[in-house]
């Protein structure tokens, strides 16, 4: 078993929305499975205080933004994981999905310098970095006894979809949201509740002093047979509460808080379950921002302690867009030369 071990030490780059982040990730794998995975840097500059006022992402803005700091990010990466250019042995980035102009600094970056040192480099699907965040959440959980099939769950402001893994190669969708993300969902409920950009972390903040009760909100698709999801009915049903409602004091936006959080779990949980018990998974991971979101995070554990199967879910600051998964994830890709390599926006997981 030693004879195969391969150690790789790997750039990882991220910028496809508003976080400009790069890392340095130290793996040494066995065969198909990893079994040590260290951050040595991983370094999030977040626009979030830039965007705030405009109410959200202004993608020109973003683009300005990661054009300013992708390069004092990448040193700061190398400074503090004590490595220099000659110590990594591939570069990865995120090349969709995901704003295209956003997309395309990280993108030049990890051409020019792949080009400049000569490296490999691996162009990474940004989901699969919210889905190998989970190898690095190995405290918990070692990833020498992550057992196939996984199904995940992938909940961003971007994406909700249920991927199913009989590898750590193949994934195959098997459901995702037919409208709204989750994320999107909270981020607009927010906003009609004018709680300020992102909506996520202010929602579940004020959920946790409210009654889920409170509000009957839909669950919209709870009961349907396939394992796709819809959030735009709910938000549509928190916009209607919200104009018919005369007062509007803390505990009535506490309890609509905690009565949309409420819904958005129950729907999630329930198919995620329901599909957990359809493709007999042996294990279930979450990953993406709204997997910060201690409610989904606590309801997932105990619905997957009830089914016997092990649970994991990253720490926090790596549920949310940074390059350390993505780093993982390039490990796991394929090589492709700079002068291929373009963004795609659109890009859907094979
Ligand atoms: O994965 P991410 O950082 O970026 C995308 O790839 O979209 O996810 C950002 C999303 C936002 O919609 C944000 O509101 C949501 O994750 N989010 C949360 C929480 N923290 C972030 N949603 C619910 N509860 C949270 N605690
Ligand atoms: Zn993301």
């Amino acid at each position: 078993m030693k004879k195969n071990k391969k150690k790789m030490i790997i750039l990882g780059i991220e910028t496809s929305c508003d976080e400009t982040s790069a890392a340095v990730v130290r793996i040494a794998n066995y065969g198909l499975r990893i079994t040590d995975c260290e951050i040595l840097s991983n370094i999030v500059f977040s626009q979030i205080a830039i965007h705030k006022k405009y109410g959200g992402i202004v993608p020109e803005v973003a683009a300005r933004n990661h054009v300013k700091n992708i390069i004092p990010v990448i040193d700061l990466a190398f400074k503090k994981a004590r490595v220099t250019p000659k110590d990594i042995d591939r570069i990865a980035v995120t090349y969709g999905p995901g704003l295209i102009t956003s997309l395309m600094v990280g993108v030049e970056a990890a051409r020019n310098l792949a080009y400049a040192w000569k490296k490999q480099i691996i162009a990474v699907d940004h989901i699969k970095g919210h889905i190998y965040a989970a190898w690095l959440a190995s405290q918990e959980f070692p990833i020498s006894n992550f057992q196939f099939p996984i199904l995940v769950l992938v909940v961003s402001g971007g994406h909700t979809e249920l991927l199913l893994m009989k590898n750590v190669k193949s994934f195959k969708k098997v459901g995702q949201t037919l409208d709204d993300a989750a994320g999107e969902a909270f981020d607009k409920v927010a906003k009609m509740l004018e709680l300020g950009f992102p909506g996520g972390p202010a929602i579940s903040k004020l959920a946790e002093k409210g009654n889920p009760q409170a509000f009957d909100f839909p669950r919209p698709m709870i009961h349907s047979k396939d394992f796709n999801f819809s959030f735009s009915g709910l938000k549509t049903a928190v916009l209607y509460k919200n104009k018919e409602s005369r007062i509007k004091n803390k505990e009535y936006i506490n309890n609509i808080a905690a009565s949309f959080q409420q819904a958005v779990v129950d729907v999630l949980a329930h198919k995620t379950i329901k599909a957990a018990e359809k493709y007999k998974v042996k294990t279930l991971i979450l990953g993406g921002g709204v997997a910060a979101n201690k409610l989904l995070r606590e309801t997932m554990r105990q619905e997957t302690k009830r089914l016997g199967i092990p649970f994991i879910v990253p720490e926090i600051k790596l549920c949310t867009d940074n390059a350390a998964p993505i780093a993982v994830a390039g490990f796991f890709g394929k090589e492709i030369l700079w002068k291929k390599l373009r963004v795609d926006p659109q890009l859907e997981i094979e």
